[in-house]
């Protein structure tokens, strides 16, 4: 697939066949989704694929998704949940532990951003329908997968084959979006 063209197609996927992803899938989705650019390099963002579907029903409680019952259902048709993770205190800091910008650790949330999108395209080009979602209770979805504590999680994501095709959402024109000076 072209590069322009995924960036162009791929769509937000919120309902997903009975079918599980292959592990093999994953690791080469998740592959590419590492040559994603981040703070000095520091490549602070991991992938947690929760299949188990005991833990995944857990998650998919609404007391897990802040009670919006949008992404409770989502969860549950999914038959995996990334959830995309940082390891604290290295994006955005200087070897002695200082922030380096007025930004402070703000980086880190940008480093997973640019992480979620690449592993998103990554997986479309594989076929897989993913959406990133913003809206959930990181301290409880973090208690029911152990998360190790120097680590945080930073968005999840679903992801599966899809089972609708949605129509491209309306962007803004580049002309709305681009100044020049
Ligand atoms: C940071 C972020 C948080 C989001 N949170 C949610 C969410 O909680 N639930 C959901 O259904 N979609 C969520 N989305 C998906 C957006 O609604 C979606 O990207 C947007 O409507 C544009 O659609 P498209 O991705 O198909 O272009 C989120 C997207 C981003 C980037």
């Amino acid at each position: 697939m072209e590069l322009v063209q995924g960036i162009r197609e791929r769509r937000s996927i919120r309902k997903f066949k009975n079918m599980p992803v292959p592990h093999e899938v994953l690791m080469e989705i998740v592959e590419t989704a590492a040559y994603a650019p981040s703070w000095k390099n520091t490549q602070t963002a991991r992938y947690l694929v929760v299949e188990d579907k005991d833990v995944l029903k857990k998650i998919a409680a609404k007391e897990c998704m802040m009670n919006f019952a949008h992404n409770v259902d989502i969860l549950a048709g999914a038959p995996a949940l990334v959830l995309l993770t940082t390891v604290k205190g290295y994006s955005g800091y200087e070897r002695d532990g200082s922030f380096s910008t007025a930004k402070e650790d703000r980086w880190e949330v940008f480093d997973a951003g640019i992480a979620a999108q690449t592993f998103c395209l990554a997986a479309w080009e594989k076929g897989l329908g993913t959406v990133i979602m913003g809206i959930f209770d990181e301290n409880k979805i973090a208690k029911n997968v152990n998360l190790p504590p120097e680590q945080q999680i930073a968005a999840i994501i679903p992801i599966g084959y899809p089972a609708a095709e949605p129509k491209a959402k309306v962007k803004k024109k580049a002309e709305e979006l681009l100044t020049f000076i």
